[in-house]
């Protein structure tokens, strides 16, 4: 069987620790989309780790770990974050994977992506410019290469056709770039990956699960980013949420087993996009101070508001969420009154459902507000020592979205859990 940890919301909300906690049940950990857009933070030993593309279990050198066909690769990241877990002691060469069929990023399609960015101008994603939507743009125009095709014999001709296309893109958009200036280091890092298992991961994945293997699938982003269920346009380009594990790994949907469903406290949401409970005063500027809400992939300061929870159900629908777990809850410590959303008011309407015209509706938030609390959280291990206060909060949470939380996150350390 498969089990599947993704994020209920806008991305960053913890899922890396998670992963990191989980991974010891687990015999693979593999990621089934995005690409280095993400960066999933981990922390233990008083270090801090950041991942980007390789699955949060690397850590632990008896888990097999897969980057999947559904994710997009970019080989001087890939290197640079091999090299990192080098330093730390663990040799990726181990216990890495690598789906032949995961989709290549090549210098020309972060061009892309900045140059398409540009011309967007106030409209634009806020796009992490990692190159990952004309990569996705490539995969499903047929035209992308794969990380098999560094294995050819013919892949710097396949290179250069695929440069050519973009040369032209690149020209329309009028941008300037320098592309001999990137080239030395992807063609060096490609070289650098041949060490590694490049596999057919459907057929390897399929065969340990059909062995009894415990296989944990890692999302990236979140629900409220996919591309067919989220804010679109503000959006990433993959699927985010569980459908996304069948098509991004190569295992049928009966075998998907739990979906530990991840949100924040609070919400948080970077790039642009409707984002219904943000706080422009104090109170936000206090959440991201508290909650160290700044990117760990692009270092941006996040957006923060209150926690949405018509968007929170929308996302444990799609998802089927069987766990759901509460990640930075102590973040939350020292507001005099924590408000959560339960409806929005569009044109005088009390609405809990997300409406088409979602980026464009005039919303306001409907909050339900509860009495704060100031103790400090992050030394607590069980749910009865947390104040009742954050209690009352929680349980009116559960009793919305109708699931109960598996698993309270109420400190970056692994050790900072509180299992129910
Ligand atoms: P892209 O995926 O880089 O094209 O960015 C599209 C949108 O998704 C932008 O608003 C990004 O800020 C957002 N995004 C992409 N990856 C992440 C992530 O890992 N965490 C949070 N937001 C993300």
């Amino acid at each position: 069987m498969i089990d599947v940890v993704l994020g209920l919301q806008w991305g960053d909300e913890g899922k890396g620790k998670i992963v990191d906690v989980l991974t010891p049940q687990y015999d693979v950990v593999a990621r089934f989309q995005g690409g280095p857009n993400a960066g999933h933070s981990l922390e233990f030993n008083g270090q801090k780790h950041v991942l980007n593309t390789i699955p949060s279990g690397i850590f632990h050198q008896h888990t097999i770990n897969v980057i999947g066909n559904g994710v997009v690769i970019d080989p001087i990241t890939l290197k640079k974050e091999i090299e990192k877990v080098m330093a730390s002691g663990v040799d990726p060469r181990k216990n890495l994977y690598i789906s032949e069929k995961a989709h290549l990023i090549i210098p020309t399609h972060r061009l892309v992506d900045a140059a398409s960015e540009a011309q967007k101008g106030e409209h634009k994603i806020g796009s992490t410019l990692r190159g990952i939507s004309p990569t996705y743009q490539d995969k499903i125009g047929r035209s992308g290469l794969r990380i098999g095709d560094i294995l050819t014999p013919n892949f710097k001709e396949k290179y250069q056709t695929a440069v050519a296309n973009h040369k032209l893109l690149l020209d329309r958009f009028n941008h300037s770039y320098n592309l001999a200036e990137h080239e030395p280091a992807f063609f060096e890092a490609v070289e650098f990956l041949k060490q590694f298992k490049i596999i057919s991961s459907e057929y390897f994945i399929n065969k340990l699960i059909n062995e009894g293997k415990k296989v944990l699938a890692e999302g990236a982003q979140g629900t409220l980013l996919d591309i067919d269920f989220g804010t679109y346009p503000f959006v990433t380009s993959s699927n985010t949420i569980t459908g996304g594990v069948c098509s991004g790994l190569g295992v049928a949907p009966q075998k998907i087993n739990k979906v530990y469903g991840i949100f924040k406290a609070y919400c948080t949401r970077v790039g642009s996009g409707p984002f219904p409970t943000e706080l422009h005063d104090d109170t936000g500027e206090q959440l991201r101070k508290q909650g160290f809400e700044f990117g760990a992939t692009t270092g941006r300061p996040r957006r923060t508001g209150w926690l949405d929870l018509p968007t929170l159900k929308y996302a444990i629908m799609l998802n089927g969420v069987t766990d759901l777990i509460c990640t930075k809850s102590d973040v939350l410590s020292g507001f005099d009154v924590v408000p959560v959303c339960d409806a929005y008011d569009i044109n005088g309407a009390r609405v809990t459902e997300i409406p088409y015209n979602f980026n464009d509706a005039p919303i306001k938030p409907l909050f339900k507000e509860f009495k704060g609390w100031s103790e400090d959280l992050t030394g607590l291990r069980k749910f009865d020592e947390l104040p009742s206060n954050f209690k009352a909060y929680m349980e009116y949470v559960e009793e919305q979205v109708g699931l109960k939380m598996s698993v309270i996150s109420i400190g970056p350390d692994r050790e900072q859990t509180i299992v129910r």
